[in-house]
């Protein structure tokens, strides 16, 4: 039994393997193909922040593989009540086969995991971002091909997405330039652990020289709505624009994990730029999670 908790979780030839398996799980779905390789199984849907795009893609996902979801909310489950983390993962994993799980503290999905008797998937806490990290890989694959020493910029927050991006640069092969204003810098430890893969800058024209790939998310997170005004005025420097891209690569595109906030993190008409990918990448969390599903599930087959 496997757990998605951090894209470390995978070993880099079975990351690479299921970013090829999206790819076609995509090219089948498009082709009007059914494969129903979940018929029976459910996967269970613990959210306590919000959500358009990991929900729906992985509510679609399962539906398309012949399986069923359930959304269950703090609000109406006894896990909003405060019944201990451990009983509902001894609880939900007795009658479901996966449990994907958006919350705060990244130690609640380990110590869910850790009681579970089936696979749980991270889908974002305030430390990480694994899932949109694989949509993100297959977006880049399909567009320009092996990512493998590419150089990628991560412009904005030291965030949850970041700390993915950096685990993505070790597993993926490539090299991550990050600029983020002093003080909104990735966990230390993060740093220390990669150092011959990523490097820390505090000028975002620095940071996308030469890049591949340029990417960048909110400047407040889920659950830091009282900073947002704060970190407006330090993040100020640090928005991506048509002009910043023009710094980058030839053939460098954007993405961005969304929602986004035009005019903040990003320029007004960045996302009309052909050089961003965004729907592409947001469409790949379908596909992507269905790759993954299909792996947590059907390793024996
Ligand atoms: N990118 C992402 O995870 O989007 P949602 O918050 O809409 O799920
Ligand atoms: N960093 C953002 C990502 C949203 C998908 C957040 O945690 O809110």
């Amino acid at each position: 039994m496997r757990h998605f908790l951090t894209l470390l979780d995978l070993s880099p030839e079975e990351l690479n393997w299921l970013i090829q398996r999206a790819i076609e799980l995509k090219q089948l779905h498009k082709r009007g193909e059914v494969y129903e390789p979940l018929k029976n199984r459910v996967l269970g849907m613990v959210f306590e922040k919000s959500s358009t795009r990991t929900r729906v893609s992985f509510e679609a996902g399962m539906a398309q593989l012949g399986g069923h979801a359930i959304f269950l909310s703090p609000r109406d489950t006894q896990l909003g009540r405060g019944e201990p983390v451990e009983d509902s993962a001894r609880v939900l994993s007795r009658m479901l086969d996966v449990v994907m799980i958006r919350t705060f503290d990244h130690e609640m999905i380990e110590t869910f995991a850790a009681y579970s008797q089936v696979p749980v998937i991270n889908a974002l806490t305030d430390d990480f971002h694994p899932c949109q990290l694989l949509a993100d890989m297959q977006t880049f694959a399909e567009h320009r091909g092996s990512i493998q020493g590419k150089t990628v910029a991560w412009i904005g927050d030291g965030n949850n997405m970041c700390h993915s991006y950096i685990n993505a640069a070790r597993q993926f092969d490539f090299h991550l330039n990050i600029a983020a204003p002093e003080g909104f810098d990735p966990a230390q430890f993060l740093l220390d652990e990669n150092k011959d893969r990523v490097t820390l800058m505090r000028d975002p024209k620095e940071a996308v020289a030469g890049a591949h790939l340029v990417t960048t998310d909110v400047w407040a997170s889920m659950g830091q709505e009282e900073e947002q005004e704060e970190r407006a005025r330090k993040f100020r420097d640090f928005q991506v624009s048509r002009e910043m891209l023009d710094l980058a690569a030839e053939d460098v595109i954007f993405m961005h994990c969304l929602p986004a906030h035009r005019g903040e993190e990003i320029s007004e008409d960045l996302l009309d730029d052909p050089r961003s990918v965004v729907w592409d990448e947001a469409e790949n969390r379908l596909h992507a999670q269905k790759a993954l599903l299909e792996f947590l599930l059907c390793q024996e087959d």
